[in-house]
């Protein structure tokens, strides 16, 4: 894979000028280019938050590293028929990215129980999940992006009807169908991820933010070793070391 899937000329990537900053987020910084109503810029931060940001923490070319894994997952969805907002990488930590209006939801895809799923159900970490679950959560940081219903998620107007919510469910099935397979071949099983989703200028429903190890449960296939965000949550050490694990295993099989 090259840098070849990039949807503009890297020339034209090139001349790209980060503009205006539109937005300061946890793990991203958001701005707009200059004369390109419909691209952003986004910068992946070194720093890591978890629990709400309450846990503060960073290390060097965290940015650059989710900005990869994210820019070869992307590029390997779009091969597999998903669109998603990425148009072309910059150096180090920026991306270039198709405008969205983000719906409020974060979706949540799990194929084995961990996390907060463990903690509501009393089910043991690790037990297997089919089908798969799709869970919606309310992206609201006042609220703790708290889990909602379909119903719930209506009524609070995150999209336009039920057809809306079933096709953010049938997008979220197919993408994992495809990580599942992605991630196995580097002898990682996806545990479970988040993604969220906008919509573009033509009103089409399409992939958005980023997939790491930020927003996915990763452990080793044979260990079990968790190679994921969960070392910073849970102070588990060598938290710099399994993101850049994943993404030489990302390199070595799918080409930088
Ligand atoms: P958070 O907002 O949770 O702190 P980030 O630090 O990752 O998260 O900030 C990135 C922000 O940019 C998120 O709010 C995300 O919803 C938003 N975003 C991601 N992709 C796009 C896009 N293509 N267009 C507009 N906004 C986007
Ligand atoms: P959870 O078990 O804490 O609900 O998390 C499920 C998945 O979602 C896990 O892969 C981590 C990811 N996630 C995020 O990307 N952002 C968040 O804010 C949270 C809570 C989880
Ligand atoms: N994304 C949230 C935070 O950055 C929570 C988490 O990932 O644990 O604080």
């Amino acid at each position: 894979m090259t840098k070849q899937d990039a949807r503009l000329d890297v020339a034209v990537l090139n001349k790209f000028a980060k503009a205006e900053l539109l937005y300061e987020g946890k793990a991203k910084t958001v701005y707009k280019i200059e004369g390109e109503d419909n691209l952003l810029w986004l910068d992946y931060k070194d720093s890591l938050t978890a629990f709400n940001a309450q846990k503060k923490g960073s290390f060097e070319n965290k940015g650059g590293v989710n900005r990869e894994i994210t820019s070869i997952i992307f590029r390997f969805l779009n091969r597999r028929g998903v669109k998603s907002h990425w148009v072309g990488d910059r150096d180090g930590n920026a991306m270039i990215c198709e405008k969205l209006t983000m719906i409020p939801l974060e979706v949540v895809v799990r194929n084995s129980v961990a996390g907060s799923l463990a903690k509501k159900i009393g089910v043991a970490e690790g037990a297997e999940i089919k089908p798969p679950l799709v869970e919606f959560y309310y992206k609201n940081d006042k609220l703790e992006d708290p889990f909602i219903s379909d119903d719930q998620a209506l009524f609070l107007k995150c999209v336009e009807g039920q057809n809306d919510l079933n096709e953010l469910k049938e997008k979220a099935r197919v993408i994992n169908q495809a990580l599942i397979e992605f991630f196995s071949r580097l002898g990682v099983k996806l545990i479970d991820f988040k993604i969220e989703f906008g919509r573009n200028e033509r009103s089409e429903i399409v992939l958005g933010d980023e997939i790491t190890p930020d927003s996915c449960r990763l452990w080793d296939i044979k260990t079990g070793e968790r190679l994921d965000k969960d070392r910073f949550r849970r102070d588990l050490g060598r938290v710099a070391e399994s993101y850049q694990e994943v993404l030489g295993r990302i390199r070595a099989v799918w080409g930088g």
